[in-house]
């Protein structure tokens, strides 16, 4: 047996409960993996919540499917599947998978890759889904190159300060957008320049930009196609599902111009985000951390939508 976090139903963060459940048996594939930390993403409140409605067509149409939340997982591999060939039991890990906050989980080997050794289990935990959707974002969708000059909206949340690292490593400027309270943290991981949006709305200005990368989805479309330069691009990053139609439909019209980000998982952006790591190019921003037994107020952090950067889980 072991302790997880469960939920019967969907609902605010007061369905979910710290219980004990069967330990997951590893498939072929697969490897178990003792559980050291988690980290909370809005991905979560999402499932939490069943909400927006269409989300459960995946998730589960009355009831949820999977009973355990998480996505971020940092621990010690404990037993492999017969067919794994990349890890060994008592290997450091970190990965993006399902099913995280628990003390044990299973994961395919394409899902994990060996933790930064620089990094503590809290601090890798913290990286997998917020800084593979950053490098997915800025390198594959907003093609970035040295000399770019890229604008973050909501540089100083989860996704946001990897973003922000993960840019300078690639060379770009970057204009970071977020509160007056978080400019200097933004300016000490790598911005150039700060937009308080409280004060100042980004897309007045005379400045164009080769790439917007929007987490936020606080200005009109047209007025952020405006502010690109003639070859740039604006990629949405945005968790909610009308924004999110609205860049999709725009991207079939302004094709190569917008682009709706969907990230995905996989070893090579993990083994990618270990060298920026090891190399002292990015640095994981933790915010708080939460006792497994907490993770109810972890999500309700979350949901208020003010993160400064990473919530972790302790376990
Ligand atoms: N496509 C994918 O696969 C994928 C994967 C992960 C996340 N996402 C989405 O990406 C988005 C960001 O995720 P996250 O993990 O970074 O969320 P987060 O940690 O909750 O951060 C959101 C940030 O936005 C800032 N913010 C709020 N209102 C703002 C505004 N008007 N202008 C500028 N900044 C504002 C908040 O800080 P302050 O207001 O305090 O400044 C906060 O730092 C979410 O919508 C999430 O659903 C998508």
């Amino acid at each position: 047996m072991m302790r997880a976090i469960v939920r019967d139903e969907y609902g605010t963060p007061d369905v979910i409960a710290l219980r004990e459940i069967d330990e997951p048996t590893p498939g072929d594939d697969e490897v178990s993996i003792r559980v050291h930390a988690s980290s909370v993403n809005p991905a979560d409140w999402i499932f939490l919540t069943g909400r927006p409605y269409p989300v459960r067509l995946v998730s589960g149409l009355v009831r949820p499917k999977g009973r355990v939340l998480g996505m971020d997982v940092a621990g010690r591999v404990q037993s492999v599947g017969r067919n794994v060939t990349r890890f060994r039991p008592g290997d450091e890990v970190f990965g993006e998978i399902a099913s995280a906050y628990a003390e044990q989980v299973c994961a395919h080997q394409d899902r994990i890759a060996i933790k930064p050794a620089n990094l503590t289990f809290e601090q890798a935990a913290a990286v997998p889904v917020a800084a593979m959707t950053a490098l997915q974002g800025l390198r594959d969708a907003a093609r970035i190159r040295p000399g770019h000059h890229v604008l973050i909206n909501g540089a100083s949340g989860g996704v946001g300060t990897f973003a922000v690292q993960i840019a300078k490593s690639l060379g770009a400027e970057i204009t970071a957008v977020c509160s007056g309270g978080s400019a200097d943290m933004v300016r000490s991981i790598g911005a150039d320049h700060v937009v308080d949006y409280g004060r100042d709305d980004f897309t007045r200005t005379s400045v164009r930009y080769d790439a917007i990368l929007d987490l936020v989805g606080s200005a009109p479309l047209s007025d952020c196609r405006r502010v690109l330069s003639p070859t740039g691009t604006y990629v949405s990053s945005v968790g909610r599902l009308g924004w999110s139609l609205k860049a999709f439909f725009a991207s079939l019209v302004w094709r190569d111009r917008v682009r709706v980000l969907a990230s995905s998982p996989n070893a090579a952006d993990l083994a990618y985000l270990r060298t920026l790591i090891e190399a002292g190019e990015v640095t994981p921003v933790i915010e708080r951390r939460y006792p497994l037994s907490d993770v109810a107020e972890a999500l309700r952090r979350q949901g208020e939508g003010h993160a400064r950067g990473k919530s972790v889980i302790t376990v």
